[in-house]
């Protein structure tokens, strides 16, 4: 079984490099927790947004790990709170009506309850809201759970404008130690933002990262790259991230990909490769 490195965050907190994504697995959640678990992955995310989560089977599957001699204190546990305009109008783990700093706690004791767990490891706002005021709102409900002890640092995800960034890093009294963005070229692969991010010691964290990258996944490059290392192009990818310090998400539900996806740490590129790389991102940004 491949070892995976954990990275420390500018709050402290210790993180794997490679988390496990728990969207879109509906009933098979708290199987695959198990399995991917069990593979060597000790980070896991999910969200209190039942439209795209099941995080009472995540719960399920985190005390099935635990009966595996797994216990929870070993791994990193991430969710996050989604507004009402994410959310399932049918499905919402809180009082929509509520102000914003009450959704908020609400969505936290029902993802505390989900997950069986008095704590998280990250807390994530899931998207910024409209304004920045209303940002700060939740911003605000989420510094309250970290200081109560319910969360060990926050992040904020689909976050693609640097102002939007900066503007709530700045008012921020708990400054956010995780950003969780689409990786793909609509957005120049964040350049920008992640260069920004590695100067304040926010560690970025991707997804859709092979859904959105057909192209760079078939590219000549990346195939003789994965030719050359005698690895996949999945697997050449992800590890080009890995060494640019960025912490990928992947939701495999193949368990031969899940061993893959963490063989990524057996085998090293060199700095012309990922320079090589990196300027093939460059080249396909529109
Ligand atoms: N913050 C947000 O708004 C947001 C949005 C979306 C997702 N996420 C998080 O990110 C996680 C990952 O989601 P994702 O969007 O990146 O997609 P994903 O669920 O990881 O799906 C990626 C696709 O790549 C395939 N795959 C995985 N490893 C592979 C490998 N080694 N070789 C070849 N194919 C491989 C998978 O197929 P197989 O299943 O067959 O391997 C799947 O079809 C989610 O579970 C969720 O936790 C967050």
């Amino acid at each position: 079984m491949s070892t995976q490195p954990w990275i420390t965050t500018s709050v402290g907190i210790n993180m794997p490099c490679f988390i496990y994504g728990t969207a879109w697995k509906k009933a098979r959640t708290a199987d695959l927790v198990v399995q991917a678990l069990l593979a060597g992955f000790k980070g896991i995310d999910t969200a209190g947004q039942p439209k795209h989560y099941d995080e009472t089977l995540v719960g399920v599957g985190l005390q099935r790990a635990k009966q595996q001699g797994i216990p929870r204190e070993t791994l990193y546990l991430q969710t996050k709170f989604t507004s009402p305009s994410g959310q399932d109008p049918n499905h919402i783990p809180y009082d929509k009506t509520a102000p914003i700093q009450e959704q908020v706690a609400q969505s936290f004791a029902k993802s505390q309850q989900n997950l069986q767990t008095d704590y998280v490891d990250g807390l994530i706002l899931h998207s910024p809201f409209a304004t920045h005021a209303q940002t700060l709102q939740a911003w605000r409900a989420l510094e309250t759970i970290q200081r109560a002890g319910g969360a060990r640092q926050l992040g904020i995800s689909n976050c693609y404008n640097l102002n939007v960034l900066q503007a709530l890093y700045t008012d921020a009294k708990i400054k956010p130690a995780i950003v969780q963005n689409r990786f793909y070229k609509d957005t120049g692969y964040d350049v920008a933002l992640r260069h920004w991010c590695t100067e304040y010691g926010i560690i970025y964290q991707s997804f859709w990262t092979l859904t959105a990258n057909p192209h760079i996944l078939n590219s000549e490059t990346v195939r003789n790259l994965a030719a050359h290392h005698h690895q996949t192009p999945a697997k050449i990818f992800f590890r080009y991230l890995h060494q640019v310090g960025i912490v990928p998400l992947t939701g495999t539900k193949s368990e031969q990909h899940m061993q893959e996806d963490l063989a990524i740490f057996d085998f090293s590129l060199t700095g012309d490769e990922v320079i090589k790389l990196s300027l093939l991102l460059q080249a396909n940004t529109d």
